[in-house]
């Protein structure tokens, strides 16, 4: 399918086993739990269709596959196109890239993780900006306040980047990595050849080393403006559902919905726009989908 603007294939990664937030987990994968208003995956989701990707996999365990191929289809309601893969055990994020490496097809790509909500009104438009780079890899950092529970990067006193450390028990720095990456078509090879970590996982820190190692790795800072929560425990994703809750309350525009990034990117037309929420009409989001094509 052509994009607008992107070229790139997008990989949303949403299994594992979701033991920090059970018993919530206990029936289906936390990617499809509610964030405020919407299921988890469709922030994530959001935030690669806003860069303009249209043609995305969906990497998810076996007995979660059905329930999200229910909830987002074949992805051409949104003028988008989803296809599905399984992994059997959580081996890790980097085995996503070897997961979908027929699906890339020798393609650059762009991976998030389906626990990730990112809003910024710049946000687009950095992302975009390093789509342009076809070679090496690009890794968003935010500052927060315990970078132990990320991916941290290690700075040197000019600022160059000399490591980046996994939930290190003193933090070189407060930038932590989030969980949005472009990768060049060398990533499932590379991910193929990490060695399993001591958890025998398949770190992506140990992928974005291993492009820090040839010189090929940016690593692209997201200013004060940019909201960034992971939402792996109950607080987290209750402070992500405020967050969410208050943006949208205060400003009456909600965020995460794939319906109005589609039809503002001009991939459906407004009669599409109107179909997909006349089901939902007797509720906000519906009445939020209708008022959007209203004149
Ligand atoms: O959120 C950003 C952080 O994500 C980064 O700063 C870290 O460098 C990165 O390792 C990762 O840390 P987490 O501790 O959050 O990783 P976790 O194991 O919780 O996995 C993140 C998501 O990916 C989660 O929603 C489950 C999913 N996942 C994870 C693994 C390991 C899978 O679908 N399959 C897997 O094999």
């Amino acid at each position: 399918m052509p994009s607008s603007r992107s070229s790139r294939p997008g990989i949303i990664l949403a299994g594992g086993s979701g033991t920090r937030l059970a018993p919530a987990t206990g029936a289906f994968c936390k990617q499809l739990l509610p964030v405020f208003d919407k299921p988890m995956i469709y922030y994530p989701l959001s935030t690669l269709m806003l860069a303009g990707v249209r043609e995305l996999l969906v990497i998810t365990t076996p007995t979660d596959a059905p329930l999200f191929e229910r909830l987002l289809g074949d992805g051409a309601q949104w003028g988008v196109h989803f296809s599905y893969a399984t992994q059997a055990q959580p081996r890790g994020i980097a085995e996503a890239l070897v997961i979908g490496e027929s699906f890339l097809a020798g393609r650059a790509s762009a991976l998030v993780l389906g626990d990730n909500l990112f809003f910024g009104h710049d946000l687009p438009t950095l992302v975009q900006g390093a789509m342009v780079r076809a070679r090496g890899a690009t890794v968003f950092v935010q500052q927060v306040a315990h970078p132990e529970a990320y991916g941290v990067v290690d700075y040197d006193a000019e600022g160059r980047v000399r490591d980046i450390v996994e939930k290190p028990a003193v933090a070189p720095s407060r930038w932590a990595v989030t969980g949005l990456y472009l990768y060049d078509a060398d990533a499932p090879a590379l991910a193929r050849s990490l060695v399993p970590s001591g958890r025998q996982e398949l770190e992506i820190t140990d992928l974005n080393r291993a492009y820090l190692q040839r010189g090929e790795l940016t690593v692209a800072q997201m200013g004060r403006g940019a909201a960034w929560y992971d939402t792996g425990t109950p607080e987290a994703l209750l402070e992500a559902a405020q967050f969410v809750h208050a943006l949208e309350s205060r400003q009456g525009l909600r965020i995460g919905c794939p319906e109005e990034i589609a039809w503002r990117q001009g991939w459906i037309d407004t009669e599409a726009l109107q179909r997909l929420a006349h089901p939902m009409r007797h509720n906000g989001y519906g009445r939020y989908l209708l008022g959007l094509a209203a004149p």
